[in-house]
């Protein structure tokens, strides 16, 4: 399991009990919470109440199984119900740090019994409440997510839409907002137009608040692009700060051209880092660009401009620890992967925030760790991620998935070389 950083808060353990009608956008948002804390370096969860329903009582429910005055439904579903709450309370027992219980837990009562459990476990509890009553958006949410469930396989989509709504009715029968009694909470309306805090207390708490202050549904896509090839690179150094060979030049002119395609007149948020090689790649493009420090390259401390080779012989020990541990591994006076992910936090949350197409132009580890984050790979993978010179890496989120395209934009039939081939544990 990824070991806990050396230096977070102690005794972290924080569960986060969603409320909501059915196609609130609960599940997106539990799901961007749990990259978001596993990508911080906490063991995190999601327990998906719906999906212990489909799993023990079957997915094929119409609206009537979910109506409250259907004592034998209502029994079943209290009973899975219990059910994901007893693992999520197993696993916090086990190490977990940030679970998210995910269900409708739409009364009053069923969430004193929830929260009553988890203090009894010595869990702190946060309830995230998502409203929406724009008919728009709940449609547009039960078309994107809720036709694609086991629960209306081989349906009609009219007939599909129809149902969820009255399931939506049923469940509206009961549901009471979260009241200021209850403890902590935070509500988000309207998909984030409006979020509201009440008794947030802790790091923790302030992260979620923080987190979800800026997020959006929005599917719009993030394009990463290392810059081109600079003289270091083709000389296998590490880091500095030289600028574009003749190649990589070339390669800022070719990304000038995939931008105008892909964006056309279109808005187009870009960040680089403070380096010039990315500065120079940026500069092509002839649009406005904002530099990041926390951006800049993985700091190689007192091994900043040598090559692999030469960190193997005048350096063997630092050598050698690397390959052992390529994620906490900290070059003497310079940092970690780890590092750099915590650096990262802010330029994570400004993603989620832009609502508009975004590239960010860096570098290789620190593009790892963003691909890592967006592609929700666990932190410690990050090292051995695949992020060659030379190709835009474009992701588009949505709530299940991000879709992945990779468009090579160099001279020659393939990527260039690049000095990480010959990075220890790559
Ligand atoms: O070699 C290019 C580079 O960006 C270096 O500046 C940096 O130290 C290295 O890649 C990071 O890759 P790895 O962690 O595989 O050494």
């Amino acid at each position: 399991m990824f070991p806990p950083p050396r230096d977070r808060p102690q005794h972290v353990r924080l569960a986060i009990v969603m409320v909501g009608l059915p196609a609130r956008g609960k599940t997106h948002i539990a799901r961007r919470l749990s990259r978001y804390f596993s990508w911080l370096g906490y063991r995190t969860r999601v327990f998906n109440v719906g999906n212990y329903r489909r799993a023990h009582l079957g997915s094929q429910k119409d609206h009537r199984f979910f109506d409250p005055s259907n004592q034998e439904a209502a029994a079943a579903r209290a009973m899975v119900a219990r059910m994901a709450l007893d693992d999520m309370i197993a696993w916090f027992g086990e190490g977990g740090e940030v679970g998210i219980y995910d269900a409708t837990n739409s009364t009053r009562q069923r969430r004193a019994e929830v929260a009553a459990r988890c203090q009894e476990a010595g869990l702190q509890v946060v309830f995230v409440e998502s409203i929406c009553e724009d008919e728009e958006v709940i449609e547009s949410n039960i078309r994107q997510t809720k036709l694609h469930m086991p629960d209306y396989a081989g349906m009609d989509p009219d007939a599909a839409v129809a149902d969820f709504q009255q399931r939506i009715a049923n469940y509206a029968k009961v549901y009471e907002p979260v009241e200021p009694s209850e403890g902590s909470y935070i509500k988000v309306i309207d998909v984030g137009r409006k979020v509201e805090a009440h008794r947030i207390q802790g790091y923790l708490p302030s992260r979620l608040v923080y987190f979800l202050i800026n997020l959006h549904p929005l599917p719009r896509p993030v394009y990463l692009a290392r810059h081109g090839e600079s003289t270091f690179n083709i000389e296998g150094r590490l880091g500095g700060d030289p600028p574009l060979s003749p190649r990589g030049e070339a390669f800022a002119a070719r990304l000038a051209g995939y931008v105008a395609k892909e964006i056309g007149e279109g808005d187009l948020v870009i960040f680089t880092s403070t380096l010039r090689r990315s500065i120079e790649t940026a500069r092509v493009l002839v649009r406005p660009f904002v530099e990041w420090r926390a951006l800049d390259e993985i700091d190689a401390g007192d091994c900043d401009g040598m090559t692999y080779e030469e960190i193997k012989r005048r350096l063997p020990a630092e050598y050698e620890a690397r390959k052992q541990d390529k994620f906490e591994y900290r070059y003497p006076r310079g940092e970690s992967y780890r590092d750099v992910i915590k650096r990262l936090e802010p330029v994570i949350v400004e993603i989620e925030r832009e609502r508009t197409p975004v590239l960010v132009i860096a570098h290789q580890a620190v593009l790892r760790a963003l691909y890592a984050y967006l592609m929700d790979h666990p932190p410690y993978e990050c090292p051995f991620i695949d992020i060659p010179l030379h190709t835009v890496i474009k992701l588009t989120p949505s709530t299940y998935a991000c879709k992945e395209e990779r468009v090579y934009l160099g001279p020659d039939p393939s990527p260039p070389i690049t000095s990480s081939k010959n990075s220890p544990s790559t």
